[in-house]
């Protein structure tokens, strides 16, 4: 069964319009799309359907799915190569989404760290059942599409363990139908952590000021929260997984994810250099990185029409093989077709 066009393997990927969009974002996924988009088939969805497991205002999620879409084509991804499209266009990853929900054993639900951490901070009986059934949506986001990489951050990993397991479930319990999908991390930036606190992860929905650099953040705003980042009292600038020193890894790691410069060659060229040479080093790549992007993400918001028609091309291409693979599905499971 080869449900592709073409010999290119297939890419899936998607970032929720939860909130801005940060440089944790950019590197740890945004970055691996466009690097990829020519060797591989690759589909991007901004998974609005993710996005409401946390209470959202309706008139902002709307506003960020278009901004995310946008930042996705700002950040290099061409809608010529790649399909960019908005997830709850597709009824198909809902409709997926509820029969792997019946065959997710709920003890590989629990073991999930995304669930652990975001249900620990709120009320039990207020935890919606969305943030549990959470992974089953990514998994059939991923395995409508027969996707063979999916390239996220490294905090995602488990829920692509996840996604082959109930994927090798459905396939034993029914006849080979799903594709196994396989992560791709990049090599540098699969997890850039907070300025603030840089033993936690950077995270879009964070409130403290110096804590994330968003994309959209004013150049000169993003190089004073580089400036401020904790490091440590110490001097030496190397790359270092202790936790006493990840201030100055997060700084290093951020300045490679950029720049795709070699370990020991940054090592050697910040070897007689101090933390504000460290600082100001990144604080130019990210200010570099940022500004191009900003202006071709005003001009998409801008420009009328352009985007509703890159998401309805979008939402076409991947209709056709959405609806194709859960027709699969369904007649798989016994489902009585529609006369
Ligand atoms: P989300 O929206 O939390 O994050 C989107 C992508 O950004 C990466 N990321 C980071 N990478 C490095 N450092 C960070 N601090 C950082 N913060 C976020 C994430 O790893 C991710 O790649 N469940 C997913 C969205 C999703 C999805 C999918 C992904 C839904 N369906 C299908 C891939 C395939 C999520 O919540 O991502």
């Amino acid at each position: 069964m080869s449900p592709k066009n073409g010999n290119k393997p297939r890419v899936l990927s998607g970032i929720q319009p939860s909130g801005n969009l940060t440089i944790g974002n950019y590197l740890g996924a945004l970055k691996q799309w466009v690097a990829v988009q020519h060797e591989y088939d690759c589909f991007y969805c901004v998974v609005d359907l993710h996005a409401i497991t946390a209470v959202q205002d309706p008139a902002e999620l709307r506003l960020k799915t278009r901004e995310s879409a946008a930042m996705y084509i700002a950040a290099g991804i061409d809608p010529e190569v790649s399909t960019v499209f908005v997830q709850s266009h597709i009824p198909a990853h809902s409709e997926l989404a509820w029969m792997l929900t019946c065959m997710a054993p709920l003890g590989w639900l629990h073991r999930m760290t995304q669930f652990k951490d975001k249900s620990a901070k709120q009320a039990q009986e207020s935890i919606g059942a969305g943030l549990l059934n959470y992974p089953s949506l990514m998994a059939a986001d991923i395995l409508l599409y027969h996707a063979d990489f999916v390239p996220v951050g490294d905090d995602q990993n488990q829920h692509l363990e996840f996604t082959r397991d109930l994927a090798q479930r459905f396939n034993h319990l029914y006849g080979e139908t799903f594709t196994l999908p396989s992560v791709m991390n990049p090599a540098a930036g699969a997890r850039i952590m907070g300025l603030d606190n840089p033993t936690a992860k950077m995270s879009k929905s964070e409130a403290s000021e110096n804590h994330a650099i968003f994309l959209l953040d004013d150049p000169s705003r993003a190089r004073k929260k580089v400036m401020r980042a904790v490091t440590d009292s110490r001097r030496e600038i190397r790359f270092s997984q202790d936790p006493e020193r990840a201030g100055v890894n997060n700084l290093l790691t951020i300045y490679q994810a950029i720049t795709n410069e070699p370990t020991e060659a940054i090592q050697a060229a910040f070897a007689d250099k101090g933390y504000g040479d460290l600082k100001r080093a990144v604080a130019d790549t990210v200010a570099a990185t940022l500004q191009p992007l900003q202006t071709r993400y005003n001009e998409l918001m801008n420009e009328a029409g352009y985007l509703d028609s890159v998401l309805k091309i979008g939402r076409e291409k991947a209709a056709e093989i959405a609806e194709d693979t859960l027709k699969l599905a369904q007649d798989r499971m016994g489902f009585l077709a529609p006369s």
